[in-house]
């Protein structure tokens, strides 16, 4: 009894050694605690933890696991890690629990090296290169916004949650590019696939995936782990599922959607031995295009409702730009961006103020180097502080509140500002921006131009924190909407 006592307060010595030693060596940080580093204070309040950090300085360290990561607090400093020595700064690490869901396959998780890079480029080609059928991407968005409209319409005047109705149209947009056919609405397949997707996302952000990365054998043990696991198998079988049926059609000169393209990519690559062609980065390549293209914009666009529905005055001023230059009918595309500055600095402040992705998504150092006098060994998790540098006070006309100024100059043309990157920054930069940009800019002045937003009558104040995860996302509310036309 006495040995096993001694043996295990050792171990806890040791543990605390280590940690203590790893502190000592890593920049200033809020204080961790032992064994579970700075997981409280991160658990209680997200956005007021990562606010403080730049208080610790450009670069500080947390302590969300037994390893420090390094938080870059400013542009200059990211821009120093990320783009001048990206090839250092553009690793991901293998999560213990990335490894057991996905191996690290695909693009989003995928280590800095050959396949990522194969897997990387083929995906910004396909996605630069189709046009939907006949349709080009900017027309695919308008149309779906449509639907998005009228399916608003149908609560018109009665509060309603707006998160389906945007989660199924901007998810419609990365389905044609990946699939061809968009589903329709009351799709189950469909139904199922948005399902697994958000319980994935939320449980990405939730305690025990925290718990996953320091006790991993949880994975033996019952658990809402294994229903992701579970998740991931169904997905792989949806994905196989329409694979089969592009098989049976597919014609090797015209690929009709990124499964076309890959299955030609594939066969091109067949004889090669090291190819990284295969079904399992192409299921995880799509699993991540999807789960990226999804949820990120479809939460800036919910942000969106809520800060229109907070500025009337803003609401109003767009609604009558887009007027002006639209009129009612003519639906917009992207070269109406020149004539429409109010609005699209409103898109701009919406994504600088939303701040859907605050730390980004983790890097790791591919090799040993040096930072700010600091010895970062091979294998150190390092954040970018996006929340920092899109509220850096020095840089922002408005840093902390709501204002489509910080996009305008005195002429009310639209400004650009070098510190707005909600999409992160070196080699690991968004490989959906323009896509995104694209359905941001489409979605938000369609819906401007014929909708109306206001809050339910006696509705609590929005929480402008939000639940957060890797993605930052309103808390559940509701709106009301009229269209324009029956006002008018
Ligand atoms: C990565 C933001 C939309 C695909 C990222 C990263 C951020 C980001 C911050 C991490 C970059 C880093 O590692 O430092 C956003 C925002 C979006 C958006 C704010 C919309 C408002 C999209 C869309 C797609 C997409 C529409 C796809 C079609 C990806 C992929 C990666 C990524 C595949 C991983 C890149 C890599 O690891 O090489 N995004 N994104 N994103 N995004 Fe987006």
């Amino acid at each position: 009894g006495l040995a096993l006592l001694v043996g295990l307060l050792s171990l806890l010595l040791l543990e605390l050694f280590r940690w203590n030693s790893s502190r000592s060596r890593s920049p200033p940080g809020p204080k961790p605690l032992p064994f579970v580093g700075n997981l409280p204070q991160f658990s209680k309040d997200h956005m007021g933890f990562i606010r403080s950090l730049p208080k610790y300085g450009e670069m500080c360290s947390i302590f969300l696991g037994r390893k420090p990561t390094i938080v870059l607090n400013n542009m200059q400093l990211a821009k120093e890690a990320f783009v001048q020595n990206g090839t250092v700064f553009s690793g991901r690490p293998l999560t213990p629990l990335q490894a057991w869901l996905t191996k690290g396959y695909g693009i989003i998780l995928a280590d800095y090296g050959h396949s990522w890079r194969q897997q990387r480029r083929f995906a910004l080609h396909t996605l630069r290169d189709f046009g939907l059928g006949k349709k080009t991407v900017e027309e695919r968005v308008a149309e779906e916004a449509h639907y998005l409209i009228k399916e608003m319409l149908k609560q018109e005047g009665k509060p309603f949650y707006p998160i389906h109705p945007i989660m199924n149209a901007v998810s419609n947009i990365i389905c044609s590019i990946i699939f061809g056919d968009p589903f329709e609405y009351d799709d189950k397949r469909f139904a199922k696939l948005l399902q697994i997707l958000n319980e994935n996302i939320r449980f990405a952000g939730s305690t025990v995936a925290q718990i996953f990365h320091l006790v991993p054998i949880i994975k033996y043990f019952p658990g809402p782990h294994q229903k992701i696991r579970h998740n991931f198998e169904a997905l792989k079988n949806f994905v196989f599922e329409i694979v089969e049926e592009h098989k049976k059609t597919l014609d090797p000169d015209n690929p009709r959607d990124f499964t076309d393209a890959y299955l030609i990519q594939m066969t091109k690559e067949e004889s090669k031995e090291d190819t990284t062609f295969h079904l399992e980065n192409m299921m995880n390549s799509v699993f991540d295009l999807f789960i990226a293209g999804t949820e990120t914009t479809a939460t800036t666009l919910r942000w969106g409702l809520i800060y229109m529905m907070d500025h009337p005055d803003v609401q109003e001023r767009c609604h009558e730009e887009i007027i002006r230059v639209l009129g009612w009918d003519r639906s917009p595309c992207m070269e109406d961006r020149a004539s429409l500055p109010y609005t699209y600095a409103t898109v701009h402040e919406i994504q600088r103020y939303a701040n859907v992705v605050p730390l980004s998504v983790v890097h790791e150092t591919t090799e040993p180097t040096q930072l700010q006098g600091y010895h970062l060994p091979k294998g150190t998790m390092i954040l970018p502080n996006l929340t920092a540098i899109l509220a850096d006070k020095e840089h922002w006309k408005y840093p902390d509140t709501f204002n489509p100024e910080n996009f305008l100059d005195e002429k009310g043309q639209f400004c650009k500002n070098d510190f707005f990157l909600p999409f992160s920054l070196g080699p690991r930069v968004c490989l959906g921006e323009n896509l995104a940009r694209t359905e941001l800019f489409i979605f938000f002045t369609s819906l401007l131009q014929r909708l109306k937003f206001s809050w339910p009558p006696g509705a609590p104040p929005a929480n402008m924190d939000g639940l957060v995860g890797t993605v930052r996302s309103p808390f559940p509310f509701n709106t009301v909407c009229r269209s324009r036309e029956t006002t008018h």
